[in-house]
């Protein structure tokens, strides 16, 4: 163990901390991590963790998703500027105009979103619920914000209900190309393709199965197959070859990697316990506001 690997043992302990991390951070953070996993299931531990700090490896929006649905809670970000330029693609003026127009619109917040984009809307949503979530509303109209990859994968499953978008997007899984995949296909014959659901609707479609890094991990270590082809970010690859050390994964491209995630390092993660450094603060009525489609999702999802 190395002396920084100690030094968050020790100050974990000291702190009472728990530590949680997204599949895309590096490994090193992975390892050291008590939690791993995708956003709807650490949304869920931080609203159920006994820890007095929780230390929050990944972007903005978890951590301020974290802090609203547990606002007694400490939370600490490594990196304060690792953030997800999705969160912010949508457009406030937009949404209430739309709201104007059609009588039984519900907006519908994927959570990878600013607090500000989850106070206009009436759910929230992860890659792993969505698809529940949006089926249990009444609504027929869909305003499905802000990624409209997820969107359209979403709509074309529930085909009774009509789907708006305002043109967000991953840029991570956007730069996934249809060509790439084809290309990794004919490299990896054998191999079954893997992507998220932010990847362009071009990719999906080549893909054997989609869904969250969670749904991608299980899929891949239940499945009879030895190959595959994963079209979502490389962090997922530490924990897919954890499980299935006989199993061989490629990318689909060389392009797969969130400059925001890989900011967290085990020095800032160190750093932030030992200060206390890097709190989240979310104001009391933008909490409140932005709780409340965050409780929904958690309720319609169970
Ligand atoms: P999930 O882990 O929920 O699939 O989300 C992927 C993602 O892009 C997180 O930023
Ligand atoms: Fe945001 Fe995409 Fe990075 Fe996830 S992978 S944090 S959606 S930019």
């Amino acid at each position: 163990m190395n002396a920084v690997t100690e030094e968050i043992k020790q100050l974990k302990k000291e702190k009472n901390a728990v530590i949680l991390a997204h599949y895309y951070v590096e490994d090193a953070v992975q390892e050291i991590a008590d939690y791993i996993g995708d956003s709807y299931y650490l949304s869920r531990l931080a609203t159920e963790t006994t820890a007095d700090v929780v230390v929050f490896c990944g972007v903005g929006f978890m951590g301020e998703s974290a802090k609203v649905l547990n606002p007694g809670k400490k939370v600490l970000m490594p990196d304060m500027s690792a953030d997800c330029p999705m969160a912010h693609m949508a457009d406030i003026a937009g949404i209430e105009k739309l709201r104007a127009e059609y009588e039984d619109l519900a907006v519908v917040c994927y959570i990878n979103s600013t607090a500000e984009l989850k106070a206009h809307a009436d759910v929230c949503v992860t890659s792993s619920n969505a698809l529940k979530i949006v089926k249990a509303l009444p609504n027929k109209h869909i305003l499905f914000i802000p990624d409209d990859n997820l969107g359209h994968f979403i709509a074309e499953q529930v085909p009774e209900k009509e789907f708006l978008y305002q043109n967000g997007h991953c840029p991570v899984h956007k730069a996934i190309a249809p060509e790439a995949v084809k290309k990794a296909k004919q490299e990896h014959p054998q191999a079954l393709v893997l992507a998220h659901p932010e990847c362009l609707p071009e990719v999906s479609a080549l893909a054997d199965y989609v869904g969250s890094t969670s749904g991608i991990i299980d899929y891949a270590t239940k499945s009879d197959a030895e190959e595959f082809v994963i079209c979502t970010e490389t962090g997922v690859f530490y924990e897919l070859k954890k499980k299935n050390p006989g199993k061989k994964f490629y990318p689909a491209s060389a392009h797969q990697i969130c400059p925001d995630m890989k900011k967290i390092t085990l020095e800032k993660v160190r750093d932030v316990l030992k200060n206390e450094s890097n709190a989240v603060t979310v104001e009391k009525e933008l909490s409140e506001k932005s709780g409340r489609p965050l409780e929904r999702m958690l309720e319609l999802a169970k």
